[in-house]
């Protein structure tokens, strides 16, 4: 059954002149995106399709879908290359029992057997769990059963990782590479060649849950957001405007698909609008991003401050370069003026800052292409939203006071739910609003200015960090008596954690320690979570009544007992980072 007729997705069409911002706000619904979507027609939907067999069918089978990098290793797969991979990749999990709504994870580094296997188990109707390659076995273990995952599709390497044995819903795993595997010889390898029969795709309800990604709160375990095919009407026109991608873009996200940001514009938003992303394997090296800069031609580049400061600090290699950027864009974090005038002078160009948030599945605050970009500031709700700085009786506070960031709900990339747990859910909302947690305050113009948190949730490197998650990850160490995270400020990091700690009886306050507990983290949790900074207190502050822990006090340096009889005297924090 061939369910489209032909491409109504052409570029541009349909793409509204947003020069003129305010009367397109006006004017503009999401109902006039979806003409543009087979499922228009046929009220069937599928993301995986969208994204790659639309392209096949429509004349671009041979247009280079993605470039792969990797130190000096480059390789490139076509729309058809990935269609055949992906039907052969669900072939299997289909002829396997694999059903529509069923949990697969994805656990792969930023390699292109990822983005294979997350459309792969998206195209035959399942929700994919992709997950952060840095992850280690609680990060995995907590995620994957709360998810109750009955498939994992991992390679050798990462699956060391986890904690099979603790999963009683997992039924199978996919290993990617070539190796013999050691423990489970009926572990089907991916990489063989499957004669595909029948018709791979699974025709779904744009409200059909498609894709979760678990993000920390301030309180208790990450929570699984579980997002709807729905979400790719706003993916699709974000592309547009605010990726501004064009037919022949070059465009690189630099986040892996295990965090919101590498989906929804590393995987989903960019191969709707058909352009060729770029993905880079391996680490962080400034070096070896601008050789991917130049090496691919990236034209349309989407990253974080954190990854700009970094390259800020070697801008003495850029000219050695030749770039063919032609727009940046950046999330995650709050994007300081000093970068922007760093992107201007360096690279000739603005940083355009875009806010949006797993929950909200695409952007919604973003600096257009064509709008004046007032430095500090994230920019103005896309046409389509509605948002508002409003106090918490849910009254809308004057321009420039501070109050929170709040969303009118009903836009299409809105989370579906999160994870069994409806309370959760519904905690998010104050009437018509989403409560965002960030604190900001808006011009007369309506441009939104990021002020900080309502919380205590921390933002390091762009990556949301629940304090909780490593709190009780710290406590678990014999050493440590009780622990309290925070964000600190810094100036690459934007915030780094930082753990204030009580010890056990009979442990005495060193740098062994001190390193060994960091270790603890970054092996059972993951790197990011990682306290950068230990301190140890004699005491935690805590209120009185209940007898919580005061984060913030921590945060302002008040009332936190460093103890009278330290040896060295000494009350400042001892950096170990
Ligand atoms: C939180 C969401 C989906 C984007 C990646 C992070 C912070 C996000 C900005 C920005 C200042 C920002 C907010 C938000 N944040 N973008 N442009 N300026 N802060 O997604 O992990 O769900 O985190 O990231 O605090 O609430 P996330």
């Amino acid at each position: 059954m061939k369910l489209r007729e032909a491409s109504a997705l052409k570029q541009g069409e349909g793409a509204f002149n947003l020069s003129n911002y305010e009367e397109v706000s006006k004017q503009f619904s999401w109902d006039t995106i979806h003409p543009q979507f087979s499922w228009h027609r046929t009220n069937k939907v599928n993301m995986a399709y969208e994204c790659i067999d639309r392209h096949v069918e429509d004349g671009y089978g041979e247009k280079i879908a993605l470039i792969y990098m990797n130190g000096h290793f480059k390789e490139t797969h076509t729309f058809s290359n990935l269609k055949k991979k992906t039907d052969e990749w669900g072939y299997l999990l289909k002829s396997q029992g694999v059903k529509k709504g069923d949990r697969v994870f994805v656990f792969l580094p930023k390699h292109p057997d990822c983005y294979i296997a997350v459309l792969a188990a998206i195209k035959i109707g399942a929700i994919v769990g992709p997950l952060f390659e840095a992850f280690m076995e609680e990060a995995i273990f907590d995620r994957m059963y709360d998810c109750e995952a009955s498939v994992l599709i991992t390679n050798e390497e990462l699956l060391q990782r986890v904690p099979v044995s603790k999963l009683p819903h997992l039924q199978s795993i996919y290993i990617t590479d070539n190796i013999e595997h050691p423990i489970a010889k009926s572990i089907p390898k991916l990489v063989e060649e499957v004669s595909v029969n029948g018709e791979i795709v699974e025709w779904v309800d744009l409200n059909d849950g498609m894709i979760i990604h678990y993000t920390s709160g301030s309180t208790g375990k990450p929570k699984g957001v579980l997002h709807a095919h729905r979400v790719m009407i706003q993916q699709y026109q974000t592309g547009q405007w605010v990726l501004d991608l064009k037919e022949d873009d070059v465009y690189w996200c630099t986040a892996h698909p295990g965090w919101v940001t590498g989906s929804s514009y590393g995987i989903f938003a960019p191969w709707l609008n058909r352009a060729t992303i770029v993905v880079h394997g391996g680490r962080f090296d400034a070096k070896e991003w601008f050789e991917v800069l130049e090496r691919t031609g990236v034209t349309v580049w989407y990253s974080a401050p954190t990854a700009f400061r970094l390259l800020m600090d070697k801008s003495d290699l850029i000219p050695d370069y030749s770039f063919s950027l032609r727009h940046i864009l950046s999330v995650g974090e709050p994007l300081n003026p000093e970068v922007i005038t760093w992107g201007v002078e360096k690279l000739n160009l603005q940083i355009h800052d875009t806010w949006w948030m797993t929950e909200t599945g695409a952007q919604l605050i973003v600096n257009l292409p064509s709008a004046k970009i007032k430095p500090g500031s994230m920019g103005r709700p896309i046409p389509g939203i509605k948002a508002a700085i409003i106090d918490e009786e849910g009254n809308t506070v004057h321009p420039y006071e501070l109050g929170l960031l709040a969303i009118k709900k009903g836009w299409p990339s809105m989370m579906k739910e999160i994870w069994k747990n409806e309370e959760k859910y519904h905690s998010y909302f104050v009437g018509d609003w989403y409560i965002s947690g960030d604190l900001a305050y808006m011009d007369e113009e309506g441009y939104i200015f990021f002020q900080g948190r309502n919380d205590d949730m921390i933002n390091s490197s762009g990556e949301r960090i629940g304090p909780f998650e490593v709190e009780s990850k710290l406590i678990e160490h014999q050493a440590v008596l009780e622990a309290a995270v925070i964000g600190k400020p810094d100036r690459v990091r934007g915030e780094i954690v930082k753990a204030f700690i009580v010890l056990a009886e009979g442990y005495e306050e060193t740098e062994e320690l001190k390193k060994e507990i960091q270790t603890f983290v970054r092996n059972k949790l993951s790197a990011h979570a990682m306290p950068r900074e230990i301190e140890i207190l004699r005491e935690l502050p805590k209120t009185q009544i209940s007898g919580k822990i005061l984060r913030r006090a921590l945060r302002e340096d008040k009332d936190v007992d460093r103890g009278t009889d330290t040896v060295d005297g000494g009350t400042g924090p001892t950096s170990v980072a």
